[in-house]
């Protein structure tokens, strides 16, 4: 008999079993706990999907964290991380792999006008719009990290011109990278369709908005996979309907799920999806999440350790 290894487990997304069947194979004798059990406070380990204020910090046995996600800011933005513990974040290749998926329909959508071609089978009109050529549009990546990179490297598989920004300089094949206040907004001046999957930090906060929206393109699109919160959602939605951008297609919002009434759900110019560009998936991601609970139990610093400081 294998004597129990507890992990504390809050998820708002997926009840217990979603993860306890995934690690079960992986790491025998693993018990997930759900916070408000005494199991609980033996668990040197926490797995979490925007666990509460307060939660990590009331688990006393803790020595870590692996955040369900490959964002962190649903553990640490407002929230706090008691500086002992380690924390580890997903870098799922399938996830990377899913999100670029995502992008290539959402550009291609704008690249091949999908909406106005829906649009027009609504109405049985045989309509036809000039083509655009693809090594003519540009297309940029902001955020060119474990994820962003992918991105922005199947797209010039696609022959964009793709361009990229990110904090710190980015060597990709094929991609123009621009770093710093000045490189990004370089980016903005330059993209027709612009594809953000930044992580939310304390400068990533409301970064779209109506001055950052002006020095876009004229006609220019927006794609949002990375957080609501960098939006100034009004904002965007008064360049769209002033005319400046052709339109929106946001993966992840302000508050989530999207209220009822916000404007976003009936805008004509602005594509909503539920947060599911590239979701968590257990069957790909359970050995690192594995690796990582062991890696912390036995004191090691996990792979992919998230810097607490910086926000990713
Ligand atoms: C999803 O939003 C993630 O951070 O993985």
């Amino acid at each position: 008999m294998t004597s129990p290894i507890y992990v504390a487990y809050h998820s708002v997304d997926h009840d217990i079993s979603f993860w306890q069947d995934a690690l079960a194979p992986l790491l025998p004798g693993i018990t997930l706990v759900t916070p408000d059990t005494p199991e609980a406070q033996e668990a040197e380990v926490m797995i979490t999907w925007n666990p509460p204020e307060g939660m990590i910090a009331g688990l006393k046995n803790l020595k870590g964290v692996v955040s369900l996600a490959q964002g962190v800011d649903h553990v640490l933005n407002g929230k706090t991380f008691p500086t002992h513990l380690k924390f580890a974040r997903l870098i799922d290749p399938y996830m990377s792999e899913a999100m670029a998926e995502w992008v290539m329909l959402t550009v291609l959508e704008y690249h091949r006008d999908a909406m106005a071609y829906r649009a027009a089978e609504k109405r049985h009109d045989w309509i036809r719009l000039a083509p655009r050529i693809a090594g003519r549009t540009t297309v940029a990546v902001m955020g060119l990290g474990a994820i962003g990179s992918v991105v922005a490297e199947t797209l010039t598989h696609l022959k964009f011109n793709v361009i990229g920004w990110s904090r710190s300089e980015k060597s990709i094949p094929g991609v123009k990278s621009f770093h710093g206040d000045g490189g990004f907004k370089s980016c903005l001046n330059q993209a027709d369709i612009l594809v953000s999957i930044l992580p939310l930090t304390a400068a990533t906060a409301n970064i779209y908005n109506a001055q950052h929206f002006a020095e876009m393109k004229q006609g220019a699109a927006f794609i949002n996979a990375g957080r609501g919160k960098q939006v100034v959602e009004d904002d965007l939605i008064a360049a769209i309907d002033n005319g400046h951008l052709s339109g929106a297609t946001l993966d992840v919002m302000v508050t989530e799920p999207l209220p009822q009434d916000h404007g976003f759900w009936d805008h004509p110019k602005i594509n909503v999806w539920p947060h599911v560009s590239a979701q968590t998936n257990p069957e790909t991601s359970g050995q690192q999440v594995a690796k990582a609970i062991t890696d912390i139990r036995e004191g090691r610093t996990p792979d992919n350790s998230v810097n607490v400081t910086r926000g990713y």
